[in-house]
Order: C-alpha cells, then structure tokens, then sequence
C-alpha cells in the first residue's frame, strides 16, 4: 500500500517534500510511510533525506478540554443567563479543579462578576481554547502567542517530530523487482533462471551460531594412523614445510634431473621465491657426485650435474623429501637405530576434477638400522597393515630412483574381491645414503601410501563413517601413483 503509493508517486513527481504530509494525503499511517521508506532506501530505489520538525501535541489536561470544552467556558454555562447564583451553589456544580481554573480565567476574560453572588457580565462567550486545541490535534499551526498561552497553561507540549524527503534513487523502478533468493529446481526445469534477478549475498549477514563442532573425518583418521605409528615405536617427523627446494625433493634422493618428475606438468614450481636460499654446500658436492660419476660402487647416471636446477623451490611432490632431511641430520650424528613416521599433505600437477585434486596427504615410515633386509621390510609391512585392517598383503617388485629393491604394495580387498595396489615401498639405495655419511652397513626401509587411497579401499568398520562422508562429498578419490620411467 504505503509502497505502491511511494514508488507511483515519484513516477511522476520529482519528490516527496514531507513524508507526513504524504502520509496524511494519502490517509497512510506515517509509521508504515517511514517503515518503507526505510526499506526501499536500502535498496536505493530512493534516496531520502532526514526531516526534523518540532512540533505541538496535547497534554492529557489538554486532550479533556479539546473534547469537553475549556475550564472557563464550563463555568460560565453553569451560571444563569439571568440573575446570578450563590457561589457555594455554583461550586458544588462543578469538579474542585476545573471550578478553581475556570474562575480565574473567567475573571482574567471579564465574562463573570465574582462575589457571594456569582453572574455572568457578557451574553455569549466562545470557546477559543478549546478551538486551539482541536487545532494542534489537527497538525495545523498556531500562532506564537496562542502557542505560548497553552503552553503556558500546561496544555500543549513539544514534540520532535521525524520523517523524510524522498526523491527517486539509482535503482528507481515503478515496482520492486522481486529479487531471487534461491535457484530452484523449478527455475532449471522453465527455463526462467535465465531472467531472473538473484538478491546479492550479504556478506555482513551474521550466520547462525554454529552449535557443533567435527573433526573432519580425514583428520579423525590422521590421527588413527598416529596411534599405529606410537604404538609401533615411531617418532614423528616435522613436516610443516611445504614449500620444498628440487635439492631435497629430487636431487638427494637420487633422482636425475632429466626426470619426467621433474616436469613442470607433474611438479608445482614456484615463481617467487623461485630458488632455494641456501644448501649444506659440502653435502650438495657429495650428492652432484654421485649423480655424475657414482661413488660407492656406483657408476651413477653420468651426466653434467646442474646446480640451477636443485636450487628451484616446488610443492614438495613426497613426504620421502622430509625423510631425506631427516636423514641428512642423523647421518651427521654418532650412529642410532631410529623409526619415524609422517603424515602430511603432498602436491602434484594434476588436473583436477571430481576425483581428483592436486594434492593429498602422504602416509610415510622408514626405519633406519644396521644390516636390515628385505625380510625386515616385508615384516614391518605385515606388521603395519595389520593394524590397518589388512592382513592379506602381496608385494610386486617395482622402481624407484631412490630405493633398491623397491616394492608396490597390494591388499586383497573383500569387497572388490580383488588385489588392489596400497602403496609403494623399498630399500634407500647406498648412493643415496652414503653421500650422507651414514656407516656403510646402515640401511633405511621405508614405505609411502596415500591417506584418501587408504580410506577408499579400507575395509576398517571404525572408518565407515568417514568413509561414508567422503563418498558423498564425491571428492578425494586420488589414485596412488609413483613416478616411474
Ligand atoms: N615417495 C614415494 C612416493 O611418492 C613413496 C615411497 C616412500 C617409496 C619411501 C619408497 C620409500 O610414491
């Protein structure tokens, strides 16, 4: 209503001047006309402007007066057209109040001749007071001296009265458009989406207050893993770097730079900083070494070593960069058996879509001891994946430029009634060890898995639940795979 009469309005005037005026002209409570105009103001379909008026209302003594007449007025009526009538009289005919100030007032205009004997000196008297009065209710304005007698008298008081001048805003429209909220099932199926007008988003909204908090269930079972590991004696390694230099993901693991892993379409390289600020010199000799002429019975890969290309600084692709860090420092000390363990997110280069994404967490464990076999690898593993839930382990012999031998893992899965690949594993080869300083009969077992792979093939009834959110969140099914040549 107040709306429509707005918004028409202005279609064809400049502006509202007075929103109270408006509001009386067009017989609107002006609490609506405010309540609209507010409205439409926020969605700049006008621009309004304050207005501040001082203006008059009644007092309760004043709104009686207005209805039943002025003090005065009532008195004079009581008293005869004729003769007089005894003031005792006249007093008992009237309420104590309006008789005490109708007498004064009365005497002040020189309508009565007061004495014992009370009688009128004029013929006709009129009502002015209560005429003002009737006015101000009215919203008309009085003079400053009638003002001021009524105040005076206690009748009228001061109020500030608000309202607005409207004109048109930016967004004028001659209606509101209604203004979508939500896309509908309905919107797809007519087609109308396409003219439909969304209400913009909020972003100063304050949401509900959030009730409940979860772990999200990778976490939950991140942290399942962790218990394993303690539980099996393993310490866990900082991971807490993601950015990596190529040196300490690729070139101390063994891995030639003419790798198809090293490719920017498997790698994240970063732009800034684009290299690495320092590396331990004396061990970046030792490790260029081994990768041009071998060492250590090796003959190694024979070719011109680049120091530009260790500096670039990537997206560490494998945990297995923070072992070799780990490594790099318990070589340096005098030699103890030690077992470690990450769990930490690693990047590759791929495209992402539903099932894939670019990153992922990896699941790592290496024990570092003398004279340790492949017979202690494949234990460890047994051991290991047991306690995951999967007792049913074949191993497949595999590459990596880094361990030799080196070994993928597979699980019977129950469900898929089939063997499906877990993880990759193997020994660190000497070229990678020795440049380190570690003794020579020191070897180093380790293994890698993927944390979502795990969860996908798991057959582990505590996982279900976390198993099941994922599933219906349609993401994080990442297949493992190793880089290979
Ligand atoms: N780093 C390997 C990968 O990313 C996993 C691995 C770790 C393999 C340790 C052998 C030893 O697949």
């Amino acid at each position: 209503m107040a709306e429509d009469a707005i918004l028409g309005y202005l279609a064809t005037h400049e502006e509202i001047p007075d929103s109270g005026q408006f509001a009386s002209q067009h017989g609107l409570h002006h609490n609506d006309v405010v309540n609209v105009i507010k409205s439409l103001h926020g969605f700049r379909y006008i621009d309004a402007q304050d207005i501040k008026r001082e203006s008059w209302v009644l007092t309760d003594e004043g709104k009686k007066y207005a209805a039943e007449g002025s003090p005065e007025v009532q008195l004079f009526l009581a008293i005869p057209s004729e003769g007089s009538i005894a003031k005792d009289e006249l007093q008992k005919k009237l309420d104590p109040s309006l008789f005490k100030i109708g007498c004064s007032q009365a005497g002040k205009n020189k309508w009565v001749d007061m004495g014992k004997q009370v009688s009128r000196k004029v013929q006709h008297v009129e009502d002015k007071v209560k005429d003002l009065l009737i006015r101000i209710q009215d919203g008309q304005t009085l003079g400053k001296e009638d003002i001021n007698s009524l105040r005076a008298r206690k009748l009228i008081v001061a109020q500030t009265w608000k309202g607005y001048s409207v004109s048109k805003g930016p967004n004028y429209a001659p209606k509101r458009k209604k203004v979508a909220t939500d896309l509908t099932r309905e919107n797809l199926q007519r087609g109308d989406w396409k003219e439909l007008e969304f209400k913009e988003y909020n972003f100063n909204a304050k949401g509900p207050p959030a009730e409940a908090g979860h772990l999200h269930p990778l976490l939950k079972v991140k942290q399942q893993l962790k218990n394993i590991f303690l539980q099996m004696g393993f310490e866990e390694m900082p991971t807490n770097n993601f950015v990596e230099s190529s040196f300490w993901n690729f070139d101390a693991l063994f891995q030639p730079q003419q790798h198809p892993a090293r490719d920017s379409h498997d790698t994240f390289f970063l732009e800034a900083p684009s290299t690495t600020r320092e590396l331990p010199e004396d061990y970046v000799q030792l490790v260029k070494r081994v990768h041009e002429s071998g060492g250590y019975g090796s003959r190694g890969y024979m070719y011109d070593w680049k120091r530009e290309e260790a500096n670039k600084n990537l997206l560490r692709t494998h945990t297995t960069a923070v072992s070799t860090r780990m490594l790099y420092t318990l070589a340096k000390q005098p030699f103890a058996p030690k077992r470690y363990f990450s769990i930490d997110r690693v990047f590759r280069n791929e495209s992402v879509d539903r099932t894939h994404l670019a990153e992922f967490h990896q699941i790592e464990g290496l024990v570092c001891d003398r004279g340790l076999t492949l017979g202690d690898l494949i234990g460890v593993l047994n051991d290991f994946f047991s306690r995951l839930g999967m007792s049913k382990l074949r191993f497949k012999p595999a590459y990596n430029p880094y361990t030799e031998p080196s070994m993928e893992i597979f699980s019977y899965h129950e469900g898929l009634k089939k063997w499906v690949e877990i993880g990759n594993s193997g020994m660190f080869r000497p070229e990678m060890l020795l440049p380190m300083g570690f003794p020579e009969d020191v070897r180093v077992i380790a293994w890698g898995l993927s944390l979502e792979r795990w969860i996908l093939v798991s057959s582990n009834e505590t996982l279900s639940v976390a198993l099941e959110l994922i599933r219906l969140w349609d993401i994080l099914v990442i297949p493992f795979f190793v880089y290979s040549n």
